[in-house]
């Protein structure tokens, strides 16, 4: 069986990993993996191949940046001709990004079968661009893979067969678990001890300018308490510059960091505030606070039973749940199945 694996994002590869280890295991199974080129700056993408252990690309799309779009446009043009020389049996996408929907589109026009990795998920917020792709890629995919059970109940709500879905967990909780005794090892002598570790690329956090600008001056007041530590993504560092603001030399803001480095941060650190989606799960793993800038989020699961909790679009609340977070105060958790 020929699989083609897609992938274009950073949060994509830490995903496609184990289950390409897994598929190597079956020996009548041949792998493709096409990466669309969506990321392409080394710290968004090749380095993360090279630390997970993922062999290059057989296939690099190289759509680049775009508007949403142009961008999706581009892949489908270019991924159809690689459907077409390639013939898969199955092609497999990954979380929410636009090269998932994208691929998604283009196997279900050209009736190749496609399984989608990471289910189910649902923010019920349309005005995000990924729960649109996730929304569009559910209804095309013949094989839907959740990573927690509430993405079988949403899928169940919109109509799709229970013989198609299948619970069966987070892989990429499965590569972090891999990588658990690399980042153990790993020590920033550097760094204070506590330190708040900082993430934020949504657009409906970035893209806002007198938001974006009132969390960067609430981040530079927090580090009258903390230490504060940001690698900031490429959309991030192109909206902060275009705000000149002056930047305090505490607020550490750094260039996107590699996979293990940011899970060893993330490991040791004494609170988490972030808009990622990948990174609510990895903390409720970790067992560390992580504050979520959002007004919602797609896994319910951190907040129901991990150690994530919505602070929404509101100072106030940030940083009422920072106080309580700094002093000690930990809500109980526990870590999902699987
Ligand atoms: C994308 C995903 C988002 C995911 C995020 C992880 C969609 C709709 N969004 O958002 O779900 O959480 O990836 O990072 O697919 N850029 C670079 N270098 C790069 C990549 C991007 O400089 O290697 C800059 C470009 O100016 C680009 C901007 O970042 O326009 C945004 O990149 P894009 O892939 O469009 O969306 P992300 O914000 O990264």
């Amino acid at each position: 069986m020929k699989i083609c694996h897609v992938v274009g994002a950073r949060p994509n590869y830490m995903k496609v990993a184990p289950v390409s280890r897994a598929l190597q295991l079956c020996s009548d199974s041949q792998q493709v993996l096409v990466h669309t080129g969506q990321h392409y700056d080394f710290n968004m993408s090749e380095v993360f191949f090279q630390q997970l252990g993922i062999a290059a690309p057989d296939i690099n799309l190289k759509v680049g940046s775009g508007s949403h779009a142009q961008q999706t446009a581009d892949i489908m043009v270019r991924f159809e001709r690689v459907l077409s020389t390639e013939k898969p049996d199955l092609v497999l996408v990954y979380g929410d990004v636009n090269s998932t929907v994208a691929a998604a589109l283009v196997c279900a026009k050209a009736g190749v079968k496609l399984g989608h990795v990471e289910a189910g998920l649902r923010s019920f917020d349309r005005r995000m661009p990924e729960e649109l792709n996730r929304v569009v890629t559910d209804q095309l995919a013949d094989l839907l893979f959740t990573p927690s059970v509430d993405g079988n109940l949403n899928l169940g709500r919109e109509g799709i067969t229970s013989e198609k879905v299948f619970f069966v967990g987070n892989v990429m909780i499965d590569t972090l678990i891999r990588m658990l005794p690399i980042i153990s090892e790993y020590t920033f002598p550097h760094l204070p001890k506590r330190y708040a570790l900082v993430t934020l690329h949504r657009p409906s956090n970035v893209d806002d300018v007198n938001w974006l600008k009132d969390m960067i001056e609430m981040l530079t007041g927090v580090t009258k308490d903390i230490a504060v530590i940001f690698p900031v993504h490429p959309r991030t560092r192109q909206r902060i510059s275009a705000l000149n603001l002056p930047l305090s030399s505490a607020l550490h803001l750094l260039d996107p960091l590699p996979y293990l480095e940011f899970l060893a941060l993330e490991r040791c650190a004494t609170v988490v505030i972030t808009d990622s989606g990948g990174i609510q799960e990895e903390t409720t793993f970790l067992g560390v606070p992580c504050l979520t800038v959002r007004d919602n989020t797609e896994r319910p699961v951190t907040i129901q039973i991990g150690t994530n909790e919505l602070v929404g679009r509101d100072l106030g609340q940030i940083a009422a749940a920072l106080e309580k977070v700094l002093q000690g105060s930990r809500k109980p958790f526990a870590v999902p199945p699987l």
